[in-house]
């Protein structure tokens, strides 16, 4: 190492010498000096051996860029990029060096592709990686000219500021990259508003989608649960020049992060190193369809993978993006509409089809968005009306009617969401297209004909070759599905039709969407499309089976599974009466779960955890309990679910957790310091989710006179003062419940939410407790509540108001009625 050292510190020898040995890649230095070039393997190291610079391609691409990523992480993690606008080609003859005064990148025609465009006059420049991720060029004596934390890409490292000059009028800025293998500037960016004193997002450096809620020197009020916590040191500064924020870890041992993502979240990710992973700890917007125009025009949005479709009569703008996980293209006619269109003759008219359980985004302000982005009121009486209002007008894209009221989309709309079957916020939403498209099957003309009939003798040819094709699997699938243990091997086509071609969707979660089915012996089935599996056939085989052997009242039972080639399904039983969220959030005021039951389901779902906490043969660590994942049979008996799926998923899983965890608060901080994870962080959420079953409503968007807290921190200030206990609970039981075990389950609740995991209970302790075997004395005091308790006075609180934001604020009113805004469309949204 010492030898190498030195022959590297001479730029001309280790040229040589990395043409002949390989392994020879680093100055073995932190710095680039005036006479040296980094090029081709070349790296620079920091004195920690933290980060680490040089040229790198980012994912499957095929374009080279100059970037620093982390060094002790190993899957490739770049934090900053200098030339991100302008990729090279040839990493062997572009050079990073200083030259006139600046650090320059200079690609294989001699053209400067990047530069830190600085007017430095030092005389012994040079170029430094410091520890903390940080690339500075200076001069020994007159100091720093220029900064890399000060020009981030997508990464906000510890230490970098989100900022705004107000001499310049200039922000300091994270831009999400295009697509995960294009780092160009995205669409989404996260900025300051110094107005607000608070985070934003924007869409196109235009529309605000998402705001954090002002800063009130110990949390960003629209994020309570981000609480003020022991890994960060947030602080804010705001004086006549500037404004910006920061932050710092407190142990520096912690690998942290945050990104402005491509998916139009801001996210905060911590390197888990026993599982050789990133863990998103947190992200915002909560759902992946309050991004502003996440799917593009004519696409639809669902809070589950894969996230976006195009609408029927659509199809993906650049299917290459869309494959990148980048929709933003959006999608296009199929073909084209008539009206309006003077090149044909025929001049028939459009058609509407109608498309079922629709809704919009509305996080956005309304008078921010443009006309494609929300609908107008039009005057109509009558579903027929609103038709033909809309048929008239060219522009006119769809309408849809309700409660007696015909709003109009113009434009290439943007925005939509498809709802789950479920929720009863949906609407039919009916979309304009040719009446020649293929989705009226009424399309009649002679073209028509001889197509259908050529379609038709090619679906008998194939019907009959599959036929074959599926008796020959049959035969061999009835011999593996013993060798599967009691789990059966199903047929994809049987699931195909068994589910009417995955028609009806219950649902979906991070793993993928599940679909209604029934067998031929009617029996229900819950169908799992497994999204993002990269594991390989015995490998999935082997944990599927591992799945099917843990088997208990409280858990749902895995009947089977498919898989052919990449498509990968799991087969449970089905719940008739879903998951826990429907019942407790929807507002089905005819259908109040009551105490006892809400009491039984805490109980069985602890008993359910207990068996996969201890009773099974290697320990299962949940890791995502929420209300969602626990699903009531028929006897509303909580069945967990979605377990053991991770190792399925392989390498997928930190895109997987987008939709999972990390999105209402469940998370267990010790996520966050990057240490393994025990079963103590289910406990942790497991404490989360008992406040829902008390008050019905998300933790996050409580109402407590009129205000809304961060639920778990007044819930403990009652349970440990002793207050008035009913008064937590939710409004629809109107204080219809006992007494003892409200408080027995806040008790618990409060004993599992401490940020230290050897003080929680094991949930075979919280069993017996709400068995009754033992008492639960008064727990301490979760410490991170306490922080919002001694400063209740400061949070800003908002009111319940969908469409009148009567904000109740102490600090400004345009932050405030944007707060009230995104709370009522997240409980909408769900
Ligand atoms: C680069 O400059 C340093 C100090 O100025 C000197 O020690 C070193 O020999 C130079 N290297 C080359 C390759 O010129
Ligand atoms: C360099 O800076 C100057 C002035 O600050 C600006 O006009 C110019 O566009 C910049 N060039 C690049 C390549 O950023
Ligand atoms: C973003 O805004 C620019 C103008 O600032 C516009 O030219 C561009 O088309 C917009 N991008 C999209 C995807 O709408
Ligand atoms: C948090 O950061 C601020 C500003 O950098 C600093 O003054 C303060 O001492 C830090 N607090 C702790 C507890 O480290
Ligand atoms: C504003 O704060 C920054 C950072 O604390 C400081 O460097 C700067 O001098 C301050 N400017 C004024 C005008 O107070
Ligand atoms: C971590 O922090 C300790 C104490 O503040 C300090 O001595 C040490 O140098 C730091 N290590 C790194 C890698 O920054
Ligand atoms: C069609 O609707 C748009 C939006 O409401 C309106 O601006 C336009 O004038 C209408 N065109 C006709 C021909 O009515």
């Amino acid at each position: 190492m010492h030898f190498q050292k030195k022959l590297c510190s001479q730029a001309l020898h280790i040229y040589i010498l990395c043409f002949f040995i390989s392994t020879c890649r680093s100055f073995g230095a932190d710095t680039i000096a005036a006479n040296q070039t980094i090029s081709g393997d070349q790296t620079i190291v920091s004195s920690g051996e933290n980060f680490k610079l040089g040229f790198f391609k980012p994912g499957k691409s095929s374009k080279y860029y100059v970037g620093i990523w982390y060094n002790k992480v190993s899957t490739q993690t770049v934090a900053w990029i200098a030339n991100r606008e302008k990729h090279v080609s040839d990493k062997y003859s572009s050079q990073l060096r200083i030259e006139n005064g600046n650090l320059v990148l200079v690609d294989e025609s001699k053209n400067v592709v990047w530069s830190t465009n600085v007017s430095s006059s030092g005389s012994n420049l040079e170029a430094v990686l410091l520890d903390d991720g940080n690339l500075v060029l200076r001069d020994g004596r007159k100091g720093v000219f220029w900064q890399s934390i000060d020009d981030p890409s997508h990464t906000w490292l510890p230490g970098g500021k989100i900022a705004y000059d107000k001499r310049t009028d200039e922000k300091q800025l994270l831009t999400s990259w295009k697509n995960k293998d294009d780092p160009s500037p995205g669409l989404f960016s996260l900025e300051l508003d110094p107005e607000g004193n608070q985070y934003i997002i924007k869409w196109n450096r235009s529309i605000q989608y998402w705001t954090s809620g002002p800063w009130n020197g110990q949390i960003f009020s629209l994020v309570p649960e981000m609480r003020a916590n022991y890994i960060y040191n947030f602080s804010y500064v705001n004086n006549a020049s500037e404004a910006y924020f920061t932050y710092d870890l407190y142990d520096n041992n912690t690998i942290s992060r945050f990104i402005m993502d491509y998916s139009g979240q801001v996210k905060q990710l911590t390197w888990l190193e026993p599982s050789k992973q990133w863990n998103l700890f947190w992200s915002q917007p909560r759902q992946q369809c309050e991004v502003y125009a996440f799917c593009g025009a004519y696409g639809a949005c669902q809070n589950s993978l894969p996230f976006c479709n195009c609408l029927p009569g659509f199809k993906e703008r650049f299917g290459d993006d869309w494959n990148l996980n980048d929709y933003s293209g959006g999608c296009e006619r199929q073909m084209e509409l008539n009206c309006g269109n003077t090149g044909t003759t025929d001049k028939k008219k459009d058609k509407f089809l109608m498309q079922p359980n629709m809704g919009w985004t509305s996080t956005t302000p309304n008078s921010a968005l443009p006309a494609n982005a929300k609908p107008q009121t039009v005057a109509a009486r009558s579903d027929k009306e609103c038709e033909s209002t809309c048929l008239s007008n060219c522009s006119c894209t769809a309408y849809t009617f309700d409660n007696d009221k015909c709003l109009i989309w113009t434009g290439d709309i943007m925005n939509l969401q498809q709802l789950p079957a479920n929720d009863n916020n949906g609407k039919a939403i009916y979309i304009r297209l040719s009446s020649q498209a293929p989705e009226f099957s009424g399309g009649k003309n002679n073209k028509g004909v001889v197509i259908g009939a050529v379609v038709g003798a090619v679906i008998v040819i194939f019907l009959v070759g599959l036929v074959l094709f599926v008796l020959i699997r049959r035969r061999r699938f009835s011999g593996t599905s013993k060798a599967e243990g009691a789990l059966m091997a199903y047929v994809y086509r049987d699931l195909q039709s068994a589910t009417k071609n995955f028609s009806e969707k219950l649902g979906g979660g991070g793993f993928g969407s599940v679909f209604k089915g029934t067998l031929p012996d009617s029996t229900v089935i819950a169908v799992k499309k497994l999204e993002g599996i990269s594991q390989g056939e015995k490998q999935f085989r082997t944990e599927v089976s591992t799945i099917g052997t843990i088997q208990h009242v409280n858990l749902v039972r895995l009947r089977g599974f498919c898989s052919e080639g990449n498509k990968k399904l799991l087969v449970y039983d089905y719940m008739p009466n879903g998951s826990l969220d429907s019942q407790l959030f929807y507002d089905k005021r005819d259908k109040v779960m009551d105490w006892k039951t809400r009491y039984q389901i805490a109980l069985g779902t602890a008993r359910g955890l207990v068996y996969l906490h201890e009773k099974c043969r290697e320990c299962i660590i949940h890791c995502d309990i929420k209300p969602e994942n626990i699903l009531l049979d028929a006897e509303f008996c909580p069945k967990v679910a979605d377990f053991g799926l991770a190792k399925l998923v392989g390498h997928d899983f930190s895109r997987v957790l987008t939709t999972m965890r990390g999105t209402r608060g469940y998370l267990a901080p010790e996520w966050l310091s990057g240490v393994a994870v025990t079963a103590k962080a289910d406990v942790y959420s497991y404490g989360m989710m008992v406040f829902e079953f008390v008050s019905g409503r998300r933790n996050t968007e409580q109402y407590a006179d009129g205000k809304v807290t961060f639920f778990p921190s007044w819930a403990a200030s009652v349970t440990i003062d002793g207050g008035d206990i009913l008064s937590l609970l939710d409004p629809k039981l109107d204080r219809n419940a006992d007494v003892e075990e409200v408080t027995k389950l806040c008790r618990v609740a409060c004993w599992c939410i401490q940020d230290d995991e050897s003080i929680r209970p094991s949930m075979s302790q919280i069993v017996q407790i709400l068995e009754g075997v033992s008492e639960v004395n008064v727990p301490p005091n979760p410490r991170n509540l306490q922080v919002f308790i001694d400063n209740e006075e400061e949070v800003v609180f908002f009111t319940e108001s969908s469409s009148t934001q009567s904000s109740q604020t102490k600090s400004n009113h345009s932050t405030t009625s944007s707060q009230a805004k995104s709370t009522s469309a997240e409980s909408s949204n769900v």
